[in-house]
């Protein structure tokens, strides 16, 4: 099956520059994609450094250009560039703006493609089906271009989404990944791990964004590492937020607005929690599940004692607890 998925790495690397030509060469590319990412203040250097592109809104030019290259139906399909709907062809991104999505070593393994206009009746990100050489669950958008600054860093910014990536990269900060809107995986924080043992989550200031970095974070603890988070302002995402703010404002509410993880989720329950005796016993245990996912037992004793403090509980009540977690588990 090598052999297939190489095809599948070739069709994936036209569409990509076939893309990205359309929004250089193209007047819709330009009039309409160009212009939609200098809006979000993306300069020429960044939008060619993530290789974006513009993806034509007509029902399959890109697949009938594609055929005409000689690139196989077969291998347009099982990317998923090119739906077959009962012997008709039909392409799958039209008039969206296109994000390639690369591994680890640079290669093209799909897309993600945003509308233009916020509609509610369509999904503001489009994104590559599953296939051979796409395993969402296995990849982190901005890897390639994030690894040597994780490891120079020693630590990895974790955010949301595509543009947070890209307007942190315009900023200076290169050591930034997503999870592309998914619940994060296993999979996905190995990639980390190779290159650091730290991660800071970076949530938007929504609710979902708080809910969504709390979830996940068990699985970091798991492979050992640390975990910080920072959450920002109400309405803000790190890329809204660096795009308003310099370098060095972002550096610094970075600095001052980062949690460690546990200390964090401690607080948070706590205060949803308000004294209520029933919420209270729930948020030990779920606090204590977290800090039974650490394999240090001198980092558990730590968390415990911090934790006491913060939720006013007894240590000897939380080690119980974290006792009855472990022998279930054993
Ligand atoms: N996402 C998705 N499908 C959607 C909405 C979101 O796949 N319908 C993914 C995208 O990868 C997106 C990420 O979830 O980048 C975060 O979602 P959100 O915060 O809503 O989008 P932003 O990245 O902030 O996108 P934008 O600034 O363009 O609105
Ligand atoms: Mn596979
Ligand atoms: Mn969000
Ligand atoms: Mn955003
Ligand atoms: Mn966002």
């Amino acid at each position: 099956q090598a052999n297939e998925r190489e095809s599948l790495y070739v069709v994936s690397e036209y569409a990509q520059e076939d893309f990205e030509r359309n929004l250089w060469e193209t007047s819709p590319g330009k009039a309409i994609g160009l212009s939609y990412f200098k809006e979000r203040g993306f300069t020429d250097t960044t939008i060619r450094k993530f290789k974006l592109g513009y993806a034509i809104d007509e029902w399959e030019i890109f697949t009938k250009n594609a055929l005409d290259k000689g690139y196989q139906l077969t291998f347009l399909e099982k990317t998923g560039l090119t739906i077959v709907k009962e012997n008709k062809q039909f392409d799958r991104f039209k008039g969206r703006v296109m994000f390639p999505i690369h591994s680890m070593s640079g290669r093209v393994l799909g897309f993600g493609g945003r509308i233009l206009t916020t509609s509610k009746k369509v999904a503001k990100y489009m994104n590559s089906p599953e296939s051979d050489i796409y395993h969402k669950s296995k990849v982190l958008y901005g890897i390639y271009y994030a690894k040597q600054a994780i490891a120079k860093e020693d630590n990895c910014y974790l955010v949301e989404g595509y543009t947070d990536v890209i307007q942190f990269h315009q900023s200076g900060i290169e050591n930034v990944v997503a999870s592309s809107g998914t619940a994060l995986t296993s999979d996905q924080i190995r990639l980390v791990n190779r290159l650091t043992k730290n991660i800071t989550v970076l949530f938007d200031g929504d609710a979902a964004g708080l809910r969504a970095s709390l979830r996940g974070v068990d699985l970091i603890l798991e492979q050992g590492m640390n975990v910080r988070v920072c959450s920002f302002p109400e309405g803000e995402d790190p890329d809204s937020f660096a795009r308003r703010n310099s370098y060095d404002d972002v550096i610094t509410y970075l600095k001052e607005n980062t949690k460690d993880f546990i200390q964090f989720k401690a607080s948070v329950l706590v205060k949803e929690a308000n004294n209520d005796p029933v919420k209270k016993a729930d948020t030990i245990r779920d606090i204590v599940g977290s800090i039974a996912k650490i394999p240090d037992r001198i980092k558990q004793e730590v968390y415990l004692q911090e934790c006491s403090r913060i939720m006013d509980i007894s240590e000897d009540v939380l080690f119980n607890t974290l006792a009855q977690l472990q022998n279930k588990e054993v």
